[in-house]
């Protein structure tokens, strides 16, 4: 059967920020320390960060990089990590040393070198609102003050213009150090919103939400006018005790899920009339979540081997396939559909753990999400159209992780232009595992240089490995379009048709 996709370019749904492509580093695991920042690895740079990884990072564009946490954060204390003596300090939040030689001032570095905007989130667990406050001054400042001196102190006349700052994790967590009730968290935002922006007022401050009306209305209720993003979190491939990664099946039944936290908030900021106010910043997302038994929860390991090795669990490369490529994208398809409402959103984390990037000592492998976001950040328009089926687009029964038949659409389309220039690019994601599915697209009064890019490998559990790599992007030429193509795309695969 042929699916009959048609495309109307003058039906424009909105302008998409490049920041739905941000992502997020922790101090947990092999991220920091021994990741991106590996002083005396032979592959590092005179600043002590690997210049593979940043290559790397450089070719996917990232627009922002959320850091230090994430649960890290939340009894972290940045002024113990700036200036000639730093002071190593116990992680509660992950039960490691953190020798706090990567601070605020190597991480600007590192934004620099990456060409990205810094996204600070703050520590509102055991953090003050004077503390937030203080940290805003030591980035921002020219010179007023103690902290802006500090910075000048420690070889940093300029100011680092930080932009973007969270107030807190996610303290409504009970496994977060410093967790909140609605009530509490409602009047901490609103002080620490104020001083920070005493201190600076052109910064975007965002606050911890979720999809909880009482939190969010709490939260929205005390300190709507001092907020211009609220932060969403969700993983959904759950597996922080266990590490039994869902199978492409299962994961296609999550992708029936994606957007549902968005539209819940939509809603909340709508009743409350701040939906042309406050953005959606989603800044912590991966289809995986991370594996650390025996730290998010009441009764802590004891012994090293219950709660700190099978972190390494994480860094099994074949746990990321083309189901990791697939959500990733039919994600970012919904990011885009949201652009009205969704300004940021942050992959969760960039390296290692579950990220694009994995390291070892001696080199990188590109897993099969890194692939998503740069036929994302290089192929698709920055304007998102409209798109209609001429049929209903086939289903497929999936049965979901918790047991239960799930019925999702076996394809996900977006469709896109540039603002600045001709031409489109349209998303097509096709999930089915074992099916190529025909497409017919009509383009319109439309015609030009028709280029498929297809991101795959040889089975739907395909992924790239240190001496093995299956899944790569390959490029196809499909002549000249006059306003309708037909073409096939082979199962488990992502792709981007570019006219
Ligand atoms: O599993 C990692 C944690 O997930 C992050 O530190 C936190 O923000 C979220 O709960």
């Amino acid at each position: 059967m042929v699916q009959k996709i048609s495309i109307n370019q003058k039906r424009e749904i909105g302008k998409r920020s490049p920041m739905i492509y941000g992502q997020f580093i922790e101090h947990f695991h092999r991220q920091i320390y021994n990741g991106i920042y590996d002083p005396g690895n032979p592959l590092s740079d005179e600043d002590g960060f690997r210049t593979d990884i940043i290559e790397a990072i450089k070719k996917i564009k990232i627009p922002v990089l959320r850091w230090p946490g994430g649960c890290f954060v939340s009894s972290y204390h940045w002024k113990n990590a700036v200036g000639k003596k730093r002071i190593p300090f116990f992680d509660k939040a992950w039960r490691v040393e953190d020798p706090n030689s990567f601070g605020t001032d190597e991480y600007i570095k590192l934004c620099r070198k990456l060409e990205c905007e810094p996204y600070i989130c703050t520590n509102a667990g055991t953090g003050t609102a004077e503390e937030m406050s203080d940290w805003v001054e030591y980035c921002n400042l020219e010179k007023e003050g103690q902290y802006a001196g500090w910075r000048i102190e420690n070889g940093h006349s300029e100011p680092y213009h930080v932009k973007y700052w969270s107030i807190g994790n996610e303290n409504y967590g009970f496994w977060e150090i410093g967790a909140k009730s609605a009530e509490e968290w409602g009047r901490l935002v609103a002080e620490a919103a104020k001083m920070m922006k005493h201190v600076d007022p052109t910064i975007e401050l965002s606050a911890a939400a979720l999809a909880d009306i009482n939190w969010n209305i709490n939260l929205l209720k005390h300190c709507g006018p001092f907020l211009d993003w609220i932060s969403i979190h969700q993983y959904w491939d759950m597996m922080p005790e266990q590490n039994n990664p869902a199978t492409y099946e299962q994961c296609m039944a999550f992708t029936d899920e994606i957007d549902r936290s968005v539209q819940e908030v939509r809603g909340i900021l709508t009743a409350m009339k701040l939906e042309h106010k406050i953005k959606i910043a989603f800044d912590e997302w991966n289809l995986r979540s991370w594996h650390h038994p025996n730290v998010h929860t009441i009764e802590q390991g004891i012994s090293k081997e219950e709660y700190l090795y099978p972190r390494d669990k994480n860094d099994d490369n074949s746990t990321y396939t083309m189901a990791d490529a697939v959500f990733t994208a039919c994600f970012l398809n919904a990011m885009n559909r949201n652009c009205d409402i969704v300004g940021m959103a942050n992959f969760a984390p960039i390296l290692n753990t579950r990220g694009c990037i994995y390291s070892n000592d001696s080199g990188i492998v590109l897993r099969s999400t890194y692939y998503v976001f740069e036929l994302y950040v290089n192929y698709m328009g920055d304007v998102v159209i409209d798109t209609w089926e001429e049929e209903q687009i086939p289903q497929m029964i999936v049965t979901h992780k918790n047991g239960m038949p799930v019925k999702v659409k076996t394809l996900d389309i977006l469709a896109t232009k540039w603002s600045d220039k001709p031409g489109l690019a349209v998303a097509i994601i096709n999930k089915n595992p074992t099916e190529e599915q025909y497409i017919e697209l009509d383009i319109g009064e439309q015609e030009g240089q028709a280029i498929l890019y297809t991101l795959n490998g040889p089975s739907e559990n395909s992924y790239n490995d240190v001496h093995n790599r299956q899944v790569e992007i390959t490029k196809r030429d499909l002549g000249q379009i006059t306003n309708k193509l037909s073409f096939k795309l082979p199962p488990h695969s992502v792709n981007v048709l570019q006219v």
